[in-house]
């Protein structure tokens, strides 16, 4: 049986926009208390305005998903709000357009910071503090992307391939202890990553043959529903493409 989300403290990176915010939303309307945390201030208030319309719990908590000063504050003010976490969904991200040889060298460290860098540190935080509670769910974001390396914005795809790896390495030290680390791996979604990507026509060109993509909201009921199961269950990967996406 499902569990109830009630009662549960969730973080979720990246809230401000497209699959982040869906999380969000989709975990507060199942009852959850949601820390909502992105650079745009202005978005993520809009964001926990519509929530407690709905009823639900939210705080906003700005930051920059890159920066490991700024994630342990993260860290820090959900626990003296919320006064526990039991769900951390590291989905702040990035593309870059262009394989190795074409995407613009200039970003690909960026793209590293949060990608991986930031995003195994909210990791290692939240695993820390599951450990010691003996319970807890991280749920990170990877990419189908990361799951088939291919030239079409190979670089980006190396970065969701690492955090899938430090995730099951983190799966692996933390699952004898009552902790889930989970993979997502979406195919495409329609949100603002393809134009902060800046990926361009031919992108179109490659999707149009697929069909209708997934909204942020497919992704969001996959990460409610691998979240509410009871604890000696644990779907730690999944990957979810629109039907008709036959690449990557
Ligand atoms: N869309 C897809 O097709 C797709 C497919 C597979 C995987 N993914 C992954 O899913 C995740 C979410 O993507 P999306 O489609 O929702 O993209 P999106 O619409 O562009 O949203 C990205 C979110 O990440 C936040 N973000 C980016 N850099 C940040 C930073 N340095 N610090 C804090 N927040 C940061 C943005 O907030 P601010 O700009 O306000 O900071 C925004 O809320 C990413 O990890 C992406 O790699 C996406």
């Amino acid at each position: 049986m499902l569990q109830t989300l009630k009662d549960k403290v969730a973080v979720v990176t990246g809230a401000s926009a497209g699959i982040g915010q869906a999380i969000a939303q989709d975990l507060a309307s199942h009852g959850a208390s949601v820390v909502v945390s992105a650079r745009r201030l202005e978005r993520l208030n809009s964001l926990a305005g519509q929530i407690q319309k709905g009823g639900g719990v939210a705080l906003v908590v700005q930051a920059d998903a890159g920066d490991a000063a700024q994630i342990d504050a993260l860290v820090e003010k959900a626990l003296a709000w919320g006064g526990r976490l039991d769900i951390a969904v590291v989905n702040a991200g990035r593309g870059l357009a262009g394989g190795l040889l074409s995407s613009e060298r200039g970003q690909w460290e960026a793209m590293y910071q949060v990608n991986v860098m930031g995003a195994a540190h909210l990791m290692r935080r939240a695993g820390e503090i599951f450990v010691r509670q003996g319970r807890g769910d991280i749920v990170a974001l990877g990419s189908v992307a990361g799951h088939h390396i291919s030239p079409f914005s190979g670089f980006y795809g190396s970065t969701k391939w690492a955090i899938a790896a430090v995730a099951e390495a983190l799966r692996l030290e933390v699952c004898g202890r009552g902790v889930r680390v989970t993979t997502i791996k979406p195919g495409i979604v329609s949100s603002e990553f393809q134009e902060v990507a800046g990926y361009g026509a031919d992108f179109e060109k490659l999707t149009a043959k697929f069909g209708r993509v997934l909204e942020p909201v497919d992704v969001a009921r996959a990460v409610s529903f691998i979240v509410s199961q009871p604890p000696h269950v644990h779907i730690n990967e999944l990957i979810i493409r629109p039907t008709g996406q036959d690449y990557p």
